[in-house]
């Protein structure tokens, strides 16, 4: 045994999309090592193409998986029980961080369990909160996701309500798009947002009009679309582009906190977590911050890397499903919808 001690020690990977992400954590609190490796290739294409997607987390796992032992000063040996994100995601690339951790996993003689992407994401506040205190409400905001999720217990979910068309993420990204702001859009939108008059544009609130947790943002894509026809052909001037950028944003925000208060009204929860990529967005954090503050409400909201796709999220959940006896058949199997899962 290295100076690691002699805490039980999970190796996680994550490979659902295109982040690389391989951690290590031990006594599922301490971070021992956390390596994501992006994947640059997909900037050319204005989004992740998948093909290339899976052939990249094929270099890059090794060598993030190197990099992990290295951060940490250990050695495979060390590892007690491992954990893989399954489902959802893009089948090509979560096939193979399955297959990999598989063959640790046999090769190592430790026990493995398959992870849930959404449920590591609802659960990514507890890498910095600790345990939540149940029952709680999460929204799952990220490029292929929006849902709002109601946790009575771990390993417990129960879905509120979910975006019927585009994920919020993916409408900042098809905006920024439009903008010519480059991929992804999310944090493109976002700092040019701050020059911006989110007054300027009285783009809807999708939604909200309709009872319920349900979401959607295809119409208000379209509607920044329809402004940005009556604008002219491009190029815009900054000054016009970042007030859209604004307008939008504040529409997206406004709908997701008053969404995320439906949440905690239907559910009688006094936590909200956060989570997925989206919730790295400084506005939501803030909007969100006053609403459940003049609420009563406790808001925890991971640290951006925690927010984004990563293996410490899933090293988290996974260290609890081990400690639990879970262990996965040779059947582990890799999904690309969220039904397959079985969370939902
Ligand atoms: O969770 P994530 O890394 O991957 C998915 O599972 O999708 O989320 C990526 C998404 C992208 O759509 C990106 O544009 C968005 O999160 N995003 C943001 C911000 N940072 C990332 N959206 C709004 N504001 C941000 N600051
Ligand atoms: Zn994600």
């Amino acid at each position: 045994m290295t100076e690691w001690g002699a805490g039980r020690l999970v190796l996680a990977i994550e490979t659902s999309c295109d982040d690389t992400s391989v951690a290590l954590l031990e006594d599922g609190a301490r971070l021992r090592a956390h390596v994501v490796a992006g994947q640059d290739v997909h900037r050319l294409y204005g989004g992740v193409v998948p093909e290339l997607a899976s052939r990249a987390h094929l270099t890059q796992l090794p060598l993030a998986m190197r990099a992990a032992l290295d951060e940490a000063g250990g050695s495979l040996e060390d590892v007690t029980g491992l954990a893989v994100t399954h489902a959802p995601g893009l089948v090509g690339s979560l096939v193979i961080g399955v297959a990999y951790a598989k063959a640790l996993a046999l090769s190592l003689g430790r026990p493995l369990v398959g992870i849930d992407h959404i449920e590591a994401h609802l659960h990514s506040a507890g890498l910095e909160h600790g345990e939540a205190a149940e029952p709680f409400v999460a929204l799952v905001v990220s490029g292929g996701h929006t849902e709002l999720v109601s946790v009575p217990r771990f390993g417990e979910a129960h879905w509120l309500g979910a975006t019927l068309d585009d994920a919020a993420g993916e409408a900042f990204d098809k905006v920024a798009k439009r903008l010519g702001l480059g991929f992804p859009g999310g944090p493109a939108i976002e700092a040019l947002a701050r020059e911006g008059r989110a007054d300027a544009f009285a783009f809807p609130r999708p939604m909200l009009d309709r009872p319920g947790c349900d979401l959607s943002f295809s119409g208000l894509k379209t509607a920044v679309g329809h402004a940005l026809a009556g604008a002219g052909p491009p190029p815009w001037p900054r000054a016009q582009v970042a007030d859209v950028a604004a307008s939008f944003q504040a529409a997206v925000v406004e709908t997701l906190v008053e969404k995320c208060v439906r949440a905690l009204a239907m559910t009688g929860a006094r936590v909200l977590r956060l989570g997925g990529g989206v919730a790295c967005n400084g506005a939501l954090r803030v909007a969100l911050g006053t609403r459940c503050e003049s609420l009563g409400v406790t808001l925890q909201v991971p640290a951006p890397r925690f927010c984004v796709d990563n293996a410490a999220m899933i090293a988290w959940v996974g260290a609890r499903r081990l400690a639990r006896g879970e262990a996965a058949g040779p059947e582990l199997d890799a999904a690309s919808s969220l039904e397959a899962s079985g969370l939902a």
